[in-house]
């Protein structure tokens, strides 16, 4: 898959843009408004002052005639103060007023226009803007009223520059900003994307960096990774389960073809039932390991959670009990249980049962000290608060502290008890079935022996 390395295409530039082009669209309304109170403000009272003053004049003109007109015009051309005026004959020539002669321009009726003034006496005339009105009166009277905007103008250019760069600044930074966050933002994606190809490539202990700053991409990194853990994990215990699987086949496929090529050499018919006889064994041994293994896998697929069901734990234990009292008896031993009835766990029957008889199993065979001293096994069930707690207990050898937890995996057996039968699996399906149903397994001192003890969920009909 190729990496895309265009800093425009990242999400983050296009939120960025997106949002820089929100704010310059509010900024410009926001400057818009500003500049129309302002400034057009300003500019709509002077065109009003003047509109109101040529109509004054031509009322004037109308009331007192042309002399009436010249006059007023003459006497506010004295005092002007900004204000221009001018009145030509219907010859186009200057009556009264204190504008030279009509701006070039000038050519319709009722319009506004903008000329140059000029401003002052020399040397030290200046040029100004002003802004004034034409009219036509009777009789080819022409009549300009207009004011000077110079200022104002100035006010005006000042405003537009302001947004102008009010606007400009905001889009560059905004954009350079968005460039910036992008880059950052491409540069631990990237960094991402190669951690990625190097696991891929089949470096299971690779792990996504994390930038510390707690932010969205390291909660994805930091998830990333525990599922990164959890994989290597799970990819080392398969390794270690298929190289035990194919440790503990191989011993007794090698004892089996053995005895056979034995009883071949013979030509026997009794050594070849015996041989048959004991190669039927040594399969139910292997198939019993098998299946083991299947029921670990199961339990630990998760799958199973869905198919749980509501179910009372005191059955499973006498019926386990049950099972098992013959055999202790025959050897000399006890076998207890303590417990009544509403033991109620949401629970797999056939796989709780499976781990009752292996606790049962291991402490027939570990709890027996020596031949004459014969396993005294105590089960208890009982409800704590919202837990349900089976304890298994014994007075054999026990397992020392540091050796509880390492028990617990696959194919371990502790040298104590090689001499025994098993293959080290009988508690790490217990350990399973307990996670399965979100339980805990616990083993403590018995003193002497092992108490094994298993707190599971209380199932109640809110539950
Ligand atoms: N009650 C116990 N007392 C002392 N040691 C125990 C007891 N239970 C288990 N162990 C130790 O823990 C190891 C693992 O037990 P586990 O039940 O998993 O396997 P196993 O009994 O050896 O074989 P399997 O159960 O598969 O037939 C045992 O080999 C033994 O060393
Ligand atoms: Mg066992």
């Amino acid at each position: 898959m190729p990496v895309n390395n265009s800093i425009f295409q990242t999400s983050t530039f296009r939120l960025a843009a997106i949002y820089l082009l929100v704010f310059a669209a509010s900024a410009a309304g926001i400057l818009g408004y500003v500049y129309y109170t302002t400034v057009g403000l300003l500019e709509r009272q002077t065109e009003d002052t003047i509109h109101a003053e040529i109509l004054g004049l031509a009322d004037q003109y109308r009331l007192l005639g042309v002399a009436g007109l010249v006059d007023t015009v003459q006497r506010r051309s004295r005092d002007a103060g900004g204000a221009i005026y001018l009145l030509e004959g219907p010859n186009q020539a200057r009556i009264a007023g204190n504008l030279d002669a009509m701006p070039p321009g000038v050519t319709q009726n009722q319009i506004w226009i903008d000329f140059p003034i000029t401003v002052g006496q020399e040397p030290v005339a200046v040029q100004h803007t002003a802004r004034g009105f034409q009219v036509e009166l009777a009789n080819g009277y022409d009549l300009l009223v207009g004011r000077d905007v110079n200022e104002l103008r100035q006010f005006r250019d000042v405003i537009r520059e302001a947004i102008f760069w009010a606007v400009g600044m905001s889009l560059v930074v905004g954009l350079g900003g968005g460039y910036f966050m992008s880059r950052n933002f491409l540069r631990r994606v990237d960094a991402i994307t190669g951690a990625t190809r190097l696991i891929m490539a089949g470096d299971l202990s690779g792990r996504m960096p994390v930038s510390g700053a707690n932010d969205e991409l390291d909660r994805l990194s930091g998830s990333l990774n525990d599922m990164l853990s959890q994989i290597e994990r799970l990819m080392d215990g398969m390794k270690e389960v298929s190289s035990n699987v194919a440790h503990d086949l191989k011993t007794p496929l090698t004892r089996m073809r053995a005895r056979i090529e034995d009883a071949l050499r013979q030509d026997n018919a009794l050594e070849y039932k015996t041989a048959l006889d004991q190669t039927i064994e040594e399969c139910d041994k292997l198939l019993r390991t098998f299946n083991a293994l299947l029921s670990i896998a199961q339990a630990e697929s998760g799958q199973m959670r869905q198919g749980l069901q509501p179910l009372d734990l005191f059955d499973t234990l006498r019926d386990v009990v049950e099972l098992y009292e013959p055999l202790a008896d025959e050897a000399g031993g006890s076998l207890k249980l303590e417990a009544r009835p509403g033991l109620r766990v949401r629970g797999d029957r056939q796989l709780l049962a499976q781990v009752l008889n292996n606790l049962i199993d291991n402490a027939m065979k570990y709890g027996q000290t020596s031949a004459d001293k014969p396993a005294d096994i105590e089960v208890i069930g009982r409800v704590d608060a919202q837990t349900v707690i089976i304890e298994v207990a014994d007075h054999g050898i026990g397992v020392n502290l540091e050796d509880r937890e390492r028990v617990l995996g696959r194919f371990v057996r502790l040298d104590e008890s090689r001499s025994k039968p098993g293959n080290g699996l009988g508690l790490s399906l217990v350990a399973s079935v307990m996670t399965l149903h979100s339980g805990q397994i616990q083993l403590e001192n018995n003193r002497p022996g092992l108490r094994v003890i298993l707190r599971l969920p209380l199932y109640t009909e809110a539950s």
